[in-house]
């Protein structure tokens, strides 16, 4: 097992579930962190905790990956002693609104290529020139199950993870002689905010989705995170579904109601 101590990660959309469990679960293991979302108050009071509790170093930022000039600028600006970045976990992402396509809302679509494609590319071109200069790095990206099996409702947002799915071994492949691990952790029915965020905050309809089983919890994702960035450096962990017992496929979930 390879050691994060002080190792530089770098994770986008740390302050709700996944990428909040993977910010506490890599600064039990030691590493420094570089952690951002768009609510900058949640980043600095995790920041915080963080920094007192675990001793490590911390630099909190604000960032909408959807923003390349942001994204851009946020990564040129680092203190010199977090520009070289060891470990990037592409976390930061969304879905918004089931609906069949003909009968959804266009806007949801838009915020979804935006931010699970588009955002992870900004992040990802903004940090991999580093990693491929070094010869060095590690970018682990968060798909879902749904980069696998398309379901019924969920078009775009499953189109959005197969293509997170197709850049990741395309990815690959363009730094083998590099390397640089692509890694990608692709979860089934995981309990975090994401349900509210689809359900454009109703509460109701976002607990339902995680009633009658045991879902994944996100410390299960940050857990399966750990063990890809801690793998030796020869061993990359190329992909890893990970489902709640219950859940056999993106449709097969055993419900007892
Ligand atoms: N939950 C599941 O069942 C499940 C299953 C498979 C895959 N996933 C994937 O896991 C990842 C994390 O989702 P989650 O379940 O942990 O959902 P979550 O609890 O809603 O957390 C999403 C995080 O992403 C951030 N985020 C959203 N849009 C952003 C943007 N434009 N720029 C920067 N940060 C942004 C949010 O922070 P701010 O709002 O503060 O920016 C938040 O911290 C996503 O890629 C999701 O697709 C989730």
């Amino acid at each position: 097992m390879e050691s994060l101590k002080g190792k530089k990660v770098f994770i986008t959309g740390v302050t709700s579930g996944i990428g909040k469990s993977c910010v506490y679960a890599l600064a039990k293991e030691g590493a420094d962190l570089l952690i951002s979302a768009r609510r900058k108050n949640l980043v600095d009071e995790i920041a915080n905790e963080i920094r007192s509790k675990y001793k490590i170093n911390v630099y909190p930022f604000q960032l909408d990956v959807r923003n390349k000039k942001e994204v851009d600028d946020a990564v040129k600006s680092l203190p010199d002693e977090w520009k070289r970045i060891d470990i990037l976990i592409n976390n930061a992402g969304m879905g918004r609104g089931m609906n069949k396509l003909y009968e959804d809302n266009p806007d949801g679509w838009e915020e979804m290529i935006d931010t699970n494609i588009k955002g992870l590319l900004y992040v990802t071109n903004a940090i991999i020139h580093q990693m491929v200069e070094r010869k060095e790095g590690h970018i682990i990206n968060i798909g879902s199950i749904a980069g696998h099996e398309a379901y019924p409702r969920g078009a775009v947002y499953c189109a959005s993870k197969h293509a997170v799915a197709a850049i990741t071994k395309s990815l690959r492949a363009d730094v083998m002689d590099k390397n640089i691990r692509i890694s990608t952790i692709d979860p089934g029915l995981v309990q975090t905010g994401f349900s509210k965020v689809r359900f454009y905050g109703d509460e109701e309809k976002a607990d339902a989705v995680y009633k009658g089983y045991t879902p994944l919890s996100p410390d299960d994702i940050a857990d399966a995170v750990v063990y890809v960035a801690t793998r030796p450096k020869h061993v990359n962990i190329a992909q890893m579904i990970v489902f709640p017992t219950a859940q056999a496929s993106s449709t097969l979930v055993h419900k007892e109601i």
